[in-house]
């Protein structure tokens, strides 16, 4: 019999999960079949419950699920508790273990596309919701010691700031401060959603100021190319978009679930196929 995986969303139709684990676990042979399951907010309880008693071996969790899952898991990985959020759970005997793979498969798309030492490096993350703080918290614990956080809402990026344990300098910046100090930095991550469908063609910053030798990253993977990624270049910044970070947190997901490493090729060519890039 196949073992049972899957995501749980509201909506969930959208998701490339499936089609990302399902082709890896065909092709590496692996006796498992991944699907999407939608599943309203009221019906949260219940559908763990009934995961857990039917067996499933794991499943991702997306929006809106990804706070109100925690508390109905056996056990919660530190990072994904410091990150305050749960993307992947893990069954582990009659347990349901929850992880955060989110920060961590950007940090392995930048360690890929950039450089794997980035302990030296000087950062600036660009929005301050959920995906800032599952990235600034998984950069700080790869050793990232200099993170500065800017938002519309500074208030926000206070907060994260504050509720980081570790031993840090960051600053919470506002929107047009960052623009001032741009030059500064050595990597610039943009979380917010500006640049996606109805934002097409905007930036949340100006990047006049940017550091030719920087790399740019921004975590929206369609468009391919935002307009913020389009300044970047102009800039001579090398960029990345979000399509790294999307398979990255596949392939931990992946790992955790199986023990085995998916082809990353293979998983990109998924993404970018629906992309059209
Ligand atoms: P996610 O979980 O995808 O990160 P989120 O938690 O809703 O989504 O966070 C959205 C981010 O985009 C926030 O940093 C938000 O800024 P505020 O905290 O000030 O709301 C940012 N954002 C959304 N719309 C924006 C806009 N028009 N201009 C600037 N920032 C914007």
């Amino acid at each position: 019999m196949k073992k049972l995986y899957g995501i749980i969303g509201d909506p969930v139709h959208q998701s490339l999960s499936p089609q990302m684990h399902n082709q890896e676990f065909e092709k590496l042979r692996i006796h498992a079949y991944y699907h999407p399951f939608r599943i309203a907010k009221e019906d949260l309880a219940v559908a763990i419950k009934g995961m857990k008693v039917m067996g499933v071996q794991g499943f991702n969790v997306t929006v809106p699920h990804k706070l109100a899952v925690m508390p109905l898991l056996d056990e919660i990985d530190p990072l994904a508790q410091k990150i305050g959020a749960v993307n992947t759970v893990v069954r582990k005997g009659e347990k349901f273990v929850g992880y955060n793979t989110d920060g961590m498969g950007f940090v392995r798309a930048l360690q890929m596309d950039w450089k794997e030492d980035l302990a030296g490096e000087s950062a600036l993350v660009i929005g301050a919701g959920g995906a800032a703080q599952a990235i600034y918290f998984s950069l700080l614990s790869v050793g990232v010691k200099h993170i500065d956080i800017c938002n519309r809402t500074v208030e926000k990026a206070e907060a994260m700031i504050d509720s980081s344990s570790s031993d840090t300098s960051s600053r919470a910046l506002t929107l047009a401060e960052a623009e001032e100090e741009m030059g500064n930095y050595s990597f610039v991550i943009q979380t917010t959603s500006i640049g996606m469908a109805s934002t097409e063609g905007k930036s949340p910053v100006s990047l006049d100021r940017l550091n030719a030798g920087a790399f740019v990253s921004d975590i929206i993977y369609n468009p391919g190319q935002t307009e913020f990624l389009k300044q970047a270049a102009l800039k001579g910044a090398k960029t990345q978009n979000g399509v790294g970070m999307l398979v990255h947190q596949g392939v931990l997901a992946f790992e955790k679930w199986t023990g085995i490493t998916p082809d990353v090729q293979r998983m990109t060519e998924v993404v970018t196929a629906h992309i059209g890039g």
